[in-house]
């Protein structure tokens, strides 16, 4: 997957980028991640990318030019799903991770200021928030997205490990346990060492039931929606 950002922050990136699993699908790959800073292609002097408001009022809004200059200079940027981040977006979900990490190119534009050109919106396919919350810019909202469809990339990790994955079936995952068997006088769930598969895959189940009905009621009773319906 190719994924161009469209960023006034390029640096911002570093650390997120060279490290653990995300750079290992980069050094593998299965993922090429490509920063453009849009200030590169404003026109004034100054090279501003902001200005103030028609109408008046508080905060700058992001200039529409520098922008869709930007996003022209990308290579078929026509067929790319472009992605804009503001918290006006829909929620991103696992459900939107999985689809967005079946396309071939994203091209995601992280916005900064009091708000976008209105005109920008024209130029892209979907806007995305990834929480009722607003953040200094969209370049932290880029790499929760990035690294979330990263690691449902074909290749990147196992498939086993996101198929029981929280909220791939509407259910948050079951408890885990690793050595030792006992700390501080917890202990780990008999029927987790026993060895009887069926048993534990109960077991696991019925946790992770309860786990979900306890801390996501709302996301219990999707399950319930979702299991009637099959
Ligand atoms: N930019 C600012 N806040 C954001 C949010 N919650 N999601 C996506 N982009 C944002």
């Amino acid at each position: 997957m190719m994924i161009d950002v469209l960023t006034l922050f390029p640096d911002m990136y570093k650390n997120v980028l060279n490290e653990s699993i995300i750079k290992r699908a980069i050094e593998e790959k299965h993922l090429e991640v490509n920063l453009i800073n849009f200030r590169d292609f404003a026109e004034d002097k100054h090279d501003k990318v902001d200005d103030y408001p028609y109408g008046g009022g508080a905060g700058m809004v992001l200039k529409v030019g520098p922008v869709v200059r930007a996003l022209k200079s990308i290579e078929n940027y026509e067929s790319a799903k472009k992605i804009i981040l503001t918290p006006q977006g829909s929620p991103f979900k696992q459900s939107k991770a999985y689809s967005l990490s079946q396309e071939l190119h994203l091209i995601i534009l992280c916005g900064h200021y009091e708000g976008y050109d209105e005109r920008i919106r024209s130029y892209f396919d979907e806007e995305i928030s990834i929480g009722d919350f607003v953040l200094t810019g969209g370049e932290l909202a880029s790499m929760v997205m990035i690294d979330a469809i990263t690691r449902l990339l074909p290749g990147v990790i196992k498939q086993s490990s996101h198929q029981n994955d929280s909220f791939s079936n509407h259910l948050l995952e079951h408890p885990h346990y690793t050595r030792p068997r006992e700390f501080e006088g917890q202990k780990v769930p008999d029927v987790l060492l026993n060895g009887h598969h069926a048993k534990i895959e109960t077991w696991r189940k019925e946790h992770q039931l309860k786990k979900t009905k306890d801390k996501r009621p709302k996301l219990y009773k999707k399950y319930l929606e979702v299991k009637r319906d099959d």
